[in-house]
């Protein structure tokens, strides 16, 4: 066998941020020996880009709130092809999960009186997101990460999983690198959970850093597990625009749930122009109303801009197509504007977007107390993932959970904002559990020394190619990423991810022959050409979904099919590997909600 370190654990969690810290730290309380995978360093991870909030019912600010309202908004948002049980878990035990996490230290803003501050977003019915400024995730992976490190767990840090190891139908364990001198390590447990985040870097503008490959959809398909709903791809509406170096960092949608508007250059607030069936009647419909939704007003409506992102991105696209966005290609979100409504609006802007206010100033030396932003829309999050069971978090191969972004279902075909980093509380916890549980009803299996060693042999290919020919993993990456965003972004159409596909089998002739120089040690040639075979894994994935799912619905929107089809609104695109290694797709009904949860949804209509 290829020369390699060797780790052995219960449980084994690939993926280090909310989810995977979660799952670890439950997991690990419940006294079984867990190994702790992150590909950067331990805390790096995507949860930190959900700046403005986590989504639970508890009903501090508005007092009639509570889990059904949370289910209903959920199951709206994702135009209702969520798994409803998933979203009723996560409602009810949202809040329980975000108290857990305060009494572990986080410090949340706070009302007058002391409880957990709460403030608007997106598609939420009432205010409704747990905040620490506009650097929750942040501080809920500070938390996770002091709480984790007390209980034993063994972290790896800088490690790249490559692939996942069965016996008997069975997940084993895995096999990956050390990415700083390139040394093998093979890790034996008997559950695994993959908690790897998402697959933001398939596309050109991205809120996603480097890490965010697919990595853990990737491994899933390939050991065999079913990915379902992988055409729901989430374009956040606001991300920089400029200057190009800065183009797709997140502009927090707590920008919009403190009052920032979005107007077009002729300085109009667009998004009163199209408001969506599923909230006609709940929007209000001029300045004042939306501004006193935003203060606290209780009858009044929602302003325009806190509609789901999957319609504000589209509004904003429009407009920029149809000639009315800003110099660099973006509109304007305008925070500075409630100088006109606020005594001392500058230093409650400071105090409400601390890291806006720095992040604007120092990147593009804006004020956005005094000015207004440029952005666009930027990948930000992707809804579709492995297919897991709604109570246990294990997905169709035995053995082997996942959680968080990586993990589909509760979502549906567009994500409300906050809802990421309560799903990764909720179900990291649960899939914890029950690896935990997994592991004690379990033996250890083998070593299935055949997969190690083919691994190896594959992921030392591109020192072994010859120059000539050879490609450029950092070119091929750019490219395609480069036409994943312009064939398969937030407007799709039939020929051009037809086109896709085609592009998509040269991409990988052209990454069959990137060529790495030098060896092992600090090598980022490498880890780029070994990234490409999971990029190109889930484009693909993602191509052939929404080229066949003939509609449009939630943050999937075709040109040639821009109405919604009743019958596609009762399935999920599921995929998986055949035999050959082809992806074969198919349309899967989904399962009739319970009467009790029909009626919640009726009651909040
Ligand atoms: O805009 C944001 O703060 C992002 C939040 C999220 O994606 O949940």
């Amino acid at each position: 066998m290829a020369e390699h370190e060797t780790h052995q654990y219960d449980v084994l969690v690939i993926g280090a941020g909310g989810a995977g810290l979660r799952a670890a730290i439950e997991a690990s309380a419940s006294g079984v020996s867990v190994g702790l995978i992150c590909k950067s360093l331990l805390g790096k991870a995507h949860t930190v880009m959900a700046e403005g909030g986590i989504a639970a019912a508890l009903a501090n600010v508005d007092d009639r709130d509570n889990w059904k309202v949370h289910f209903s908004d959920t199951m709206r948002g994702g135009q209702y092809v969520n798994n409803w049980r998933m979203a009723e878990i996560h409602a009810k035990e949202a809040p329980d999960r975000v108290r857990e996490l305060e009494a572990w230290g986080a410090v949340f803003d706070r009302t007058d009186d002391g409880r957990i501050l709460q403030r608007n977003f997106g598609g939420h019915k009432y205010p409704r997101l747990a905040h620490v400024g506009d650097r929750t995730g942040l501080e809920m992976i500070r938390t996770l990460q002091d709480h984790g490190i007390h209980r034993g767990i063994e972290v790896h840090m800088e490690c790249t999983i490559v692939t996942l190891l069965k016996e008997n139908g069975r997940i084993v364990g895995a096999f990956g690198y050390e990415r700083e001198r390139g040394r093998f390590k093979l890790f034996q447990a008997k559950a695994v959970v993959l908690a790897t985040g998402g697959i933001g870097r398939a596309f050109k503008v991205s809120s996603n850093s480097w890490e965010y490959t697919g990595d853990g959809h990737a491994l899933a398909f390939h050991s065999g597990a079913e990915l379902i709903d992988m055409e729901f791809v989430q374009f956040h509406p606001t991300g920089m625009v400029w200057p190009p170096s800065v183009m797709g960092i997140l502009v927090t949608e707590g920008v919009r749930g403190e009052g920032g508007v979005l107007l077009n250059k002729e300085g109009r607030r667009f998004m009163f122009d199209d408001i969506p069936d599923l909230y006609k009647g709940q929007t209000a419909d001029n300045e004042e109303e939306g501004w006193r939704y935003c203060q606290g007003d209780k009858q009044a409506r929602r302003p325009p801009e806190l509609l789901t992102r999957d319609h504000v991105a589209r509004c904003i696209v429009r407009e920029i197509k149809e000639g009315r966005g800003s110099p660099h290609g973006g509109v304007y979100l305008d925070i500075a504007w409630i100088q006109k409504k606020l005594p001392k609006a500058e230093e409650y802007i400071r105090r409400k977007l601390p890291s806006m206010y720095q992040q604007f100033k120092q990147l593009a030396d804006i004020d956005i107390t005094k000015e207004p932003m440029e952005v666009g829309p930027t990948t930000h999050y992707v809804m579709g993932g492995i297919r897991v069971d709604s109570d246990t978090q294990m997905s169709s191969v035995t053995g082997l959970f996942a959680a968080g972004e990586c993990a589909a279902g509760i979502n549906g075909a567009n994500r409300l904002g906050g809802n990421s980093l309560s799903d990764l509380l909720v179900f990291g916890k649960r899939a914890g559990e029950h690896a935990a549980q997994f592991a004690r009803d379990n033996p250890q299996g083998g070593v299935p020394t055949e997969q190690v060693d083919q691994a190896a042999d594959r992921i030392i290919q591109p020192f072994d190619r010859s120059a000539e020919g050879g490609e450029n993993p950092f070119q091929v990456q750019h490219d395609l990423q480069e036409k994943m965003q312009e064939l398969v972004g937030i407007v799709r159409r039939e020929s051009e991810m037809q086109q896709a596909l085609d592009e998509l089998q040269t991409f990988k002739q052209r990454a069959a022959r990137a060529v790495v120089h030098g060896n092992r040690e600090y090598n980022p040639g490498w880890h780029t050409a070994l990234d490409l075979d999971n990029l190109l894994t889930v484009s693909e994935i993602i191509a052939r979904s929404a080229l066949e799912r003939k509609e449009s619905r939630g943050a999937h929107f075709r040109e040639d099919f821009p109405g919604k089809d009743e019958a596609l609104g009762k399935v999920n695109t599921v995929v998986h590997k055949d035999p050959e290694g082809d992806i074969q797709l198919r349309h899967n009904p989904i399962a009739e909600m319970p009467s009790h949860l029909k009626e919640i949804i009726e009651q909040m209509k």
